[in-house]
């Protein structure tokens, strides 16, 4: 795996890096019962990898695409869909360290930036340890005029109600899969923009470090 994953890199030009993602861990092994009871926010984490079909799982339950419509798996006030979802990760196997951006409809991972960046999301993020210590930190960050050009000045709370589901589907993938994270609100937007060189317009709502247990 990890000789494809560094051919399909090698073979991209840069900016155009793409990493197909396999296919998902099936289930956890929990249900959903299970999970919502199970669920804590998690600040420590083992140190152990995550393997990229579990990352593969936990990005589909955040935002996949899970109808034929286009439909994703976390509701979206009038189907905007207006959250862009990425990746930092320093301890996923067979995925080099960097950041990428998520591909619901192609099913795959864009790499914006390679190298090991928890450490200064870690420090964006008031230097809460649980995101330099994780395997990697989910980032979303929203559009708003993709719901405030249907929906006014509501589609802004249309866009934190949203957060909060694709956020609760994380928690509870991870949960269901034996792994940790917490949602993390108290961090430097502008940094975090920066690091992540965010294009105009997207805003970063919600970090999610993710880490075996
Ligand atoms: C909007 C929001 C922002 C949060 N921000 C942080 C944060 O920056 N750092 C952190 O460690 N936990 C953060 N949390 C997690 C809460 O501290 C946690 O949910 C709360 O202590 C209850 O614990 P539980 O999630 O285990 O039930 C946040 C939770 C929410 C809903």
């Amino acid at each position: 795996m990890m000789t494809s994953v560094l051919f399909l890199l090698a073979s991209c030009s840069e900016g155009d890096r793409l990493v197909e993602l396999p296919e998902p861990v099936p289930d956890g092994g929990m249900s959903v019962e299970e999970a919502i009871e199970a669920r804590r926010s998690v600040r420590e984490y083992s140190g152990g990898t995550v393997t990229l079909e579990e990352l593969s799982r936990l990005l589909q339950s955040a935002q996949g695409i899970t109808s034929y419509r286009g439909l994703r798996a976390a509701p979206s006030a009038g189907a905007t869909y207006p959250f862009t979802i990425f990746v930092v990760t320093g301890n996923v196997e067979d995925l080099p360290a960097g950041i990428y951006s998520y591909d619901p409809e192609g099913g795959s991972l864009e790499m914006k930036a390679a190298g090991f960046y928890l450490d200064e999301l870690a420090s964006a993020s008031l230097g809460q340890q649980c995101i330099a210590s994780a395997a990697l930190t989910v980032v979303m960050a929203a559009d708003y005029s993709v719901t405030t050009s249907v929906y006014g000045e509501r589609g802004i709370m249309y866009v934190h109600m949203e957060a909060g589901h694709i956020s609760q589907n994380i928690y509870l993938q991870a949960t269901a899969m034996g792994l940790g994270t917490v949602a993390v609100g108290a961090f430097d937007e502008a940094e975090v923009r920066e690091l992540l060189e965010l294009e105009q317009g997207l805003t970063p709502l919600y970090l999610m470090p993710v880490g075996r247990t």
